[in-house]
């Protein structure tokens, strides 16, 4: 069903079938739509950060941006949705066209820049969703906000957003606000973290409640220098980390017409970058440290990849796109077959 309608959404501009996909699966809702759609997930379910995940295959953030579609996209099969982007306050982002599909190469090339409704949008659809699973908060930082500032974006979205979520994630790795990569460096890194961490910290006393806050990353990096944010990542107290982000790296959709398109490049060709960098946080950062697998997921092999590269859970956004609801059970069923070989 979803390749049909895929057809069609795939005549019109990116942004524009986005829009199109996620308000017809929002009206949807009434007839059961997503649950026809989605099928029966088999169930996996996963234990992390103190939560209960009923399978490990997550929505990542960026699709969802407001929060304006939970109850429909919960009711696919996810075991978890991250909504946001969000920022302190609502902004449009980049000027359109700023999103552009690379069909070859089950890719797509976004320059948005975090245009978002605002935290208390998302706040307010927080309190009125009827979705009872988990759900992931991402937060991010204003764009004209300087670096040397922006922890106090983050902590204002983390305060206001703290009750009504399951955990935080906290974006420094999207391409497309300037210098917001530089928050992932040693420089800033253990400064900034410690802050979010101390007013986690008091709001879990305030409220009573501990939600988990994870850290996002890139894919693009020199290896020193991944290794020495992991490594400050590690003792930071920070609960977990995303691995990865779009990247900018172009090789492998070198010569196509949109290849020189400014902004983070998503789908198939991130995933040999995505999965070295989980396998390196891996290593670094020992068996235990919780690590949520995402970039380049478009079978359920490439999920399992994941597993065995030491994701605890994995997210898709690209390939979800690409293939529709189908993707998730797929990944459920490899990511299973794993865990009974190694089992
Ligand atoms: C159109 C688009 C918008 C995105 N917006 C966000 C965002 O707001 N916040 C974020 O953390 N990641 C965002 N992402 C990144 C995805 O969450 C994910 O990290 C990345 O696309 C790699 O996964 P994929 O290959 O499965 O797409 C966005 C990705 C795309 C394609």
């Amino acid at each position: 069903m979803y390749g049909w309608l895929r057809n069609g959404l795939f005549l019109l501009p990116p942004e524009m079938a986005h829009d199109v996909a996620l308000n017809a699966l929002s009206a949807g809702r009434f007839v059961g739509l997503p649950r026809l759609m989605g099928g029966c997930a088999h169930a996996a379910p996963v234990d992390l950060m103190g939560l209960h995940f009923p399978n490990p295959v997550g929505l990542a953030a960026g699709l969802d941006k407001n929060g304006d579609h939970m109850d429909a996209l919960g009711a696919l099969g996810f075991g978890f949705i991250e909504v946001g982007t969000v920022t302190p306050k609502p902004q449009p982002g980049n000027p359109k066209p700023r999103m552009f599909r690379l069909p070859e190469h089950q890719a797509l090339i976004n320059r948005l820049g975090f245009n978002n409704k605002g935290v208390d949008h998302l706040v307010r659809r927080l309190k009125s969703t009827r979705y009872r699973g988990i759900i992931g908060a991402n937060i991010g930082k204003q764009k004209d906000t300087p670096v040397e500032e922006a922890a106090a974006d983050y902590c204002h979205c983390l305060e206001k957003i703290y009750p009504h979520c399951d955990y935080v994630t906290v974006n420094i790795s999207s391409p497309n606000t300037a210098n917001l990569r530089e928050l992932q460096d040693t420089g800033h890194l253990s400064e900034f973290l410690s802050e979010l961490v101390t007013a986690r910290d008091a709001l879990a006393a305030e409220h009573g409640s501990r939600r988990p806050l994870l850290v996002k990353i890139a894919p693009d990096w020199d290896r020193t220098a991944l290794i020495a944010s992991l490594e400050v990542i590690g003792t930071s107290g920070i609960d977990g980390l995303i691995t990865t982000n779009t990247t900018l790296d172009r090789t492998a959709v070198a010569g196509h017409r949109h290849a020189g398109e400014a902004g983070g490049l998503s789908g198939a060709p991130v995933k040999p970058l995505a999965d070295d960098t989980l396998a390196t946080a891996r290593r670094t950062l020992g068996p235990d440290f919780p690590i949520i697998g995402l970039g380049g997921i478009t079978r359920g092999e490439d999920a399992a990849d994941k597993r065995r590269a030491g994701a605890d859970l994995v997210q898709l956004y690209t390939g979800f796109i690409y293939r529709g609801p189908e993707l998730i059970s797929e990944c459920i069923r490899s990511w299973q077959s794993v865990d009974e070989t190694t089992a």
